[in-house]
């Protein structure tokens, strides 16, 4: 039986995390974040202190999905930046355990709050929200250049 392992983002992921990325959203994140992240083994100091993550789900240690959030240095809640599941291997609940290993890593360091902001119109990613238990809680207007921002919360 093939299981999926999770595990910080290795140089090796680079182009399969790049291609996900490319076919998954309009505005595609530039590589170079993502070999930050690899260079760094997951875990990137940013500006002020604050902390970038990055986790990739494997298959065969083939990625078939990945998940970057971010510890802000007063630590109130974690912030999920960006999510995304090859598009072949969705439905499969790899979007559900990559959130919930998210909100278990915050929860291991006593951060009991974890947000994010999604496009209005992204009703696949609303949905996986909604199923792992966070809740529409505000709405941040012209977020995108193009389009409205739901924040979803989950308090654990
Ligand atoms: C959003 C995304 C990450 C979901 O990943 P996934 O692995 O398919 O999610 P899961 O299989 O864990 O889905 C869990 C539940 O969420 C809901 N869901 C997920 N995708 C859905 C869809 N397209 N339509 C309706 N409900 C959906 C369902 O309730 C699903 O449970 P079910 O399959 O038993 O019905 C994936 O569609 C994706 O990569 N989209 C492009 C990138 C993106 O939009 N990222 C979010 C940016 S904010």
């Amino acid at each position: 039986m093939v299981t999926v392992e999770i595990r910080p983002i290795r140089l090796k992921d680079l182009d399969d995390v790049t291609d996900i990325e490319q076919r998954s959203f309009p505005e595609p994140w530039d590589s170079d974040i993502f070999d930050t992240f690899a260079c760094w083994d997951g875990e990137v100091p940013l500006a002020e202190k604050n902390l970038g993550l990055m986790r990739v789900a494997t298959e065969n240690d083939r990625v078939v999905g990945y998940v970057v959030w971010m510890i802000p240095n007063d630590r109130a809640k974690g912030h999920i930046m960006n999510i995304a599941v090859r598009e072949e291997c969705r439905r499969r609940g790899i979007g559900s355990l990559l959130l919930r290993h998210v909100f278990n890593e915050l929860a291991k360091v006593d951060i009991p709050i974890c947000i994010l902001e999604v496009r209005t119109s992204n009703d696949a990613a609303k949905h996986l929200y909604e199923h792992v238990g966070m809740s529409l809680v505000d709405r941040k207007e012209n977020y995108y250049d193009d389009e409205d921002a739901d924040i979803y919360s989950i308090r654990f």
